[in-house]
């Protein structure tokens, strides 16, 4: 993109304005940063110019550096540089925020002089969460404007902060309500008129008062070591900032910017990016545009008033939807009514909500047994047990009930949509939108395209993700679409594990070691070990049937993998005996496993299957596969999701493991590696 493209520079007499404007979030890359560099030239060259203005036009202000040229090497003028020079021009710098200035774009104001921001702006250096730090200047300015330990706070955990916050703690100088490009003009004018003097961040430092003070960088380690788990860059941000914000600024920048580059290039960083765009990459459908045609969503129906039912019922209640829920016996309806009442009101106790809106949200929930109900809903997703000949009949009914152009939806988690969509005589608007539970909670929401499903369906579901703030990734039929489909992969291994010799806590302790909030087995104690199991019907075969014959269920009675004492679990004698027995009587000898070996065990199957799931074309791309899992299944983000994490270990390394496993290596996947590429160059050899 050329210069021209990004900026104007205007003038409004005395006042001269740089506008940039490069969509879609006026991200800092080369043209933009050369176009603030000349502006700052330009101002400075051109005596009857007595103030700058920089703001940006579109929809937001500067959202950050271009993430997208980390991968790529810099190239100038570097953006600590261009900070560097705002923050030196000879004229007063005045810098107008709307929308979301962060990363680079807050490290640009905080070098402008003044910093002036509409009422609904945000602003934050959320570098943290793409593995990186600050790197021009954010360590540094950030604790001269707010102080050392807000700063600390807002650096290391990334969140950004309001307009008004910003204005208490001193990181801008007034707020607007107006128009913000006049009100920036009307500052401007108002400190040439009273001569109000040039103010350089860099050279306060009447907040740097508790910069020699270890303890406050001890004490915020410490409150925050469980959050910080596994990461690189909070301890390294922490480490950073303890050092350098007693020294010369210069120095201190120089070993910002060191900083900056080690975590840039580490694989943290890599991975968190990788997630970054990932997320933002499953939202695009080849073949679905901006004139594809979309179904207006107003009024939701749910059928099932389940865990899953409350649940989906409430995140589209929180999204300001109103929504029937059916049940088919007035004790399921009032649980699932209860379920969600309860919610609300620990979310007004916890001040997330405040009652006016609780109420309002109560208001637009109508709950039935009146399945007829359904009839002026655009949107009925089925939320009831996993069978499919109940299911089928759900669909027939709701085509009997349902008007022509709802969509119809089915929450399952496994099965044939394609066979569901069959019972209807609409096909083509019948769709699989399978949220996790707690759905209000849970981000992933899987999209599942069966054959006959229209493009104008597919296009509304995706809107409606982003309307009720979930993660969507679109996937094919097939049993247990993308998520689940490398999860039961994974509870074969495990089952394979045990028998060979493993223990159940070794494997969740490495899985868990490795970054997984829960290890397989404490999962199955969650869910229920005897999800789909009946007295009747237990083969024995397992060491989770094994386990339900046992009552051990799983957490909910207390008793499964683990024991569960007030709710903690404790490794269980008992099961360990059981699973020694049960060896004894399949023969075989048990032998110890390394947690290197355990680990590839419980990962290497699994990006096998995401390689499958690739050459089917159930998923469209690899990065789809880690959305889903770093979304729904609590994946350490820092590793990018099992596919990128495959790239990682190398798919060489991969293949070996899996036939040394006994593991047939999918044929995509031995071709990737064979000619020595990536799950990345796949998907861009790939991208439409
Ligand atoms: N660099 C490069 N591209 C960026 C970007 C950045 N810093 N921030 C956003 N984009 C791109 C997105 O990839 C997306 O591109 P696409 O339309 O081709 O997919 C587009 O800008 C819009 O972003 P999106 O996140 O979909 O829009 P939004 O309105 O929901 O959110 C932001 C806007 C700015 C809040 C959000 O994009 C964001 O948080 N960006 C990252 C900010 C950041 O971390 N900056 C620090 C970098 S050091």
């Amino acid at each position: 993109m050329s210069e021209e493209l990004v900026s104007r520079f205007e003038r409004d007499g005395e006042i001269a304005v740089c506008v940039i404007d490069s969509p879609p979030v006026n991200a800092l890359g080369k043209a933009v940063r050369l176009a603030l560099v000349d502006a700052v030239e330009q101002a400075n060259a051109d005596d009857s110019i007595k103030a700058l203005v920089v703001r940006c036009d579109g929809r937001t202000y500067f959202a950050g550096a271009d993430v997208r040229e980390f991968g790529r090497p810099p190239e100038p003028p570097y953006l600590p540089d261009v900070v560097n020079t705002l923050e030196a021009s000879a004229k007063p710098v005045i810098t107008a925020i709307h929308g979301t200035a962060l990363g680079g774009g807050l490290e640009v104001a905080m070098g402008c002089h003044f910093r002036i921001a509409a009422k609904a702006a945000k602003m934050g250096l959320p570098e943290v969460t793409l593995g990186l730090m600050p790197g021009a200047g954010g360590t540094q300015r950030l604790p001269r404007l707010v102080g050392v330990a807000k700063a600390l706070d807002m650096i290391a955990h990334g969140a950004p902060i309001g307009a008004a916050e910003a204005r208490e703690l001193g990181l801008v100088d007034e707020l607007v309500e107006g128009d913000l490009a006049e009100a920036a003009l009307a500052f401007a004018r108002r400190v040439v008129a009273e001569g109000l003097p040039i103010r350089r961040t860099s050279q306060l430092d009447d907040k740097l008062g508790d910069a020699g003070n270890s303890a406050i960088f001890d004490d915020f380690l410490a409150r925050n070591a469980k959050k910080f788990r596994g990461l690189d860059a909070p301890a390294a941000i922490v480490d950073l900032m303890r050092r350098t914000l007693t020294l010369p600024f210069e120095e201190a920048l120089k070993q910002e910017r060191e900083g900056f580059l080690k975590l840039r290039d580490g694989p943290q960083s890599k991975a968190l990016r990788h997630a970054f765009f990932a997320e933002r990459e499953a939202t695009k459908i080849p073949a679905i545009g901006k004139d594809t045609p979309r179904l207006k969503i107003e009024k939701v129906a749910i059928i099932g008033a389940g865990t899953m039912g409350s649940g989906i019922a409430l995140a589209f209640l929180q999204s300001g939807l109103s929504v029937t829920l059916v049940e088919v016996a007035q004790e399921g309806l009032d649980r699932g009514v209860g379920t969600i009442e309860k919610t609300l009101s620990r979310n007004v106790s916890s001040g997330r909500m405040t009652e006016d809106t609780a109420r309002k949200t109560r208001d637009s929930l109508t709950p039935t047994l009146d399945f007829s109900k359904v009839a002026d809903a655009d949107l009925i997703i089925e939320a009831v047990f996993e069978l499919m000949e109940v299911k089928q009949d759900i669909f027939r009914k709701l085509d009997q009930y349902a008007k022509p152009d709802a969509i119809l939806a089915t929450n399952t988690s496994y099965l044939d949509v394609n066979e569901i969509a069959g019972a209807t005589s609409r096909p083509e608007q019948v769709i699989g939108l399978h949220f996790f539970s707690p759905a209000n909670i849970m981000k992933l929401l899987e999209i599942v395209r069966a054959d006959k499903t229209s493009l104008t369906v597919l296009a509304t579901a995706l809107d409606l993700a982003k309307t009720i703030r979930k993660v969507p990734v679109v996937a094919g039929v097939c049993f247990g679409f993308i998520g689940n489909r490398l999860l039961n992969v994974r509870r074969v291994e495990t089952e394979a594990l045990l028998l060979a010799g493993a223990s159940p806590y070794d494997l969740d302790r490495v899985v868990e070691g490795f970054g997984m909030p829960m290890g397989p087995c404490r999962i199955g104690d969650l869910a229920g070990l005897d999800l789909g199991w009946t007295r009747e019907n237990s083969t024995g075969n397992t060491v989770k049937e094994r386990l339900c014959e046992m009552d051990r269920r799983g957490m909910k009675v207390g008793a499964g993998f683990y024991d569960y004492v007030d709710g903690k679990p404790q490794e269980s004698p008992v099961v360990l005996e059981m699973i020694d027995a049960f060896r004894k009587e399949k023969g075989v000898t048990p032998r110890s496993f390394s947690d290197e070996e355990i680990l590839e065990r419980m990962l290497y199957p699994m990006m096998n299957e995401g390689a499958k799931i690739l050459e089917e074309g159930i998923a469209l791309r690899a990065s789809d596969i880690d959305v889903v899992w770093l979304f729904g299944y609590g994946w350490p983000r820092w590793t990018g999701g099992p596919m990128f994490h495959a790239d990682a270990v190398g798919l060489d390394k991969v293949v070996a493991g899996l036939e040394k496993m006994g593991h047939e290596p999918a044929a995509l996947l031995r071709k990737l590696a064979s000619e020595g590429s990536s799950f990345v160059e796949y998907d861009r050899a790939n991208a439409k």
